[in-house]
């Protein structure tokens, strides 16, 4: 038997927050109390009118195949989101609905990136771009940022990266995991340089687009002159509490949505009929009802941040949207713990887990080696807990 898996999974790494996940789930199982910081979702339930929606959906028997790149209507609802919420024009026929925005993300980077070429992925990115892009064969080229930046990336250091062998860019604002959020302003400035590039399409990751607690969301799409080169992703995931659902979208060039369809139509056909009845129904809903969890997640950014601030070695922007904070530790490199010293922020990410039992994510996976991530989708009892075991666990550093 050749039981070897393929060069292409063999080119693949696990999902580091996943697996950060499972490694708290065992530690778990074997009776410690640990903290899990370290996944990306809500820890909210699905609003009851939505869920109504998707139980009306079984209840009609909405429950058959539908068209590949979804029903018309849920189609229809998100055309009209898109000029509701981001002023962008998207007629139905350049909207395509998949099981999750990851696969939204895989859809377009196979239908737009052959191998060899480059891919560029401003840093810290989110997990899962890197993978896909491996998968198309596509380099990932990663340019980094700082926290003096906001971790958001500079025109100039962009125009520089753009080359010949460029074919995209991925970004996400708000941005997990730094939860950076774009000014319109700085939306408008990337605009300017990707318009000089015929060549390059850009994938604006929006899935966190109502997490945002500044006034304005700004959508690289809208900037004049870029519907032709933007394939906006969003969801419902993240904004409506809805991740088990699996329903991400694209607005895109038709070519790109109709190339999308295809590629989709041979691996899994459209995403699951009544999460797209329970869609329609979110995008269609008053952007307020997703308001009580918003105001939750503002107020546990300010305590968390507030209380981790404290901590010495630990360094933090502000974060605008999504729901975690992406600290610098680098200063706490160097130091020793039972004589063991750690050397990065795989190291601080196994400490936090093995001494204060908290998970985190380590920054390597996300291009910025730096920092740790940590979500705070948890009660506000818990994120204290939390800060309050890290604390200790520093003090306790050499
Ligand atoms: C930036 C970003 N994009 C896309 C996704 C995928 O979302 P979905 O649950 O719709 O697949 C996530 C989920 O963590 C994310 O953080």
């Amino acid at each position: 038997m050749n039981n070897s898996t393929s060069d292409l999974l063999n080119r693949l790494s696990e999902s580091a927050t996943i697996a950060m996940a499972r490694m708290a789930r065992e530690l778990k199982a074997s009776g410690i109390d640990v903290i899990s910081l370290s996944l990306g979702e809500p820890d909210f339930d699905t609003p009851d009118e939505l869920k109504q929606a998707g139980i009306d959906a079984i209840n009609a028997n909405e429950t058959h195949y539908t068209p590949v790149s979804g029903t018309v209507r849920v189609r229809e609802a998100i055309a009209a989101k898109f000029m509701r919420d981001n002023g962008l024009n998207y007629t139905s026929d350049q909207i395509v609905v998949s099981s999750g925005a990851k696969q939204s993300l895989a859809n377009v980077v196979l239908s737009l990136v052959n191998p060899g070429d480059e891919v560029i992925l401003p840093a810290p990115y989110w997990v899962s771009y890197a993978e896909i892009i491996k998968v198309a064969g596509g380099v990932p080229v990663v340019l980094p940022t700082s926290i003096e930046d906001d971790y958001k990336i500079k025109p100039e250091a962009l125009d520089d990266a753009i080359n010949d062998k460029t074919r995209m860019v991925i970004y996400s604002s708000p941005c997990n995991p730094s939860g950076s959020v774009y000014t319109q302003s700085e939306t408008s400035n990337l605009a300017d340089v990707l318009r000089k590039h015929d060549n390059v399409y850009t994938i604006s990751d929006e899935i966190y687009e109502l997490i945002n607690f500044t006034p304005r969301h700004a959508s690289l799409a809208a900037e004049p002159g870029m519907m032709d080169r933007v394939i906006t992703v969003n969801g419902v995931s993240k904004g409506f509490a809805m991740t088990g659902w699996r329903l991400g979208y694209i607005g895109a060039p038709k070519w790109i949505a109709d190339a999308c369809t295809k590629i989709q139509g041979q691996f899994t056909s459209a995403p699951c009929s009544i999460a797209q009845a329970a869609a329609a129904a979110a995008v269609e809903a008053d952007p307020s009802i997703s308001k009580p969890m918003v105001d939750a997640f503002l107020r546990r950014r300010d305590a968390m941040h507030a209380s981790l601030s404290k901590i010495p070695g630990i360094n933090l922007n502000i974060p605008m949207g999504a729901f975690y904070l992406f600290p610098d530790v680098s200063e706490l490199f160097g130091k020793s713990f039972n004589g063991n010293t750690l050397n990065n922020s795989d190291d601080i990410a196994m400490f936090f887990m093995e001494e204060a039992h908290v998970a985190t994510v380590s920054g390597e996976a996300f291009g910025t080696p730096e920092c740790i991530r940590i979500s705070y989708a948890a009660s506000d009892e818990i994120l204290e807990e939390a800060s309050r075991r890290i604390s200790v666990a520093v003090s306790k550093l050499l």
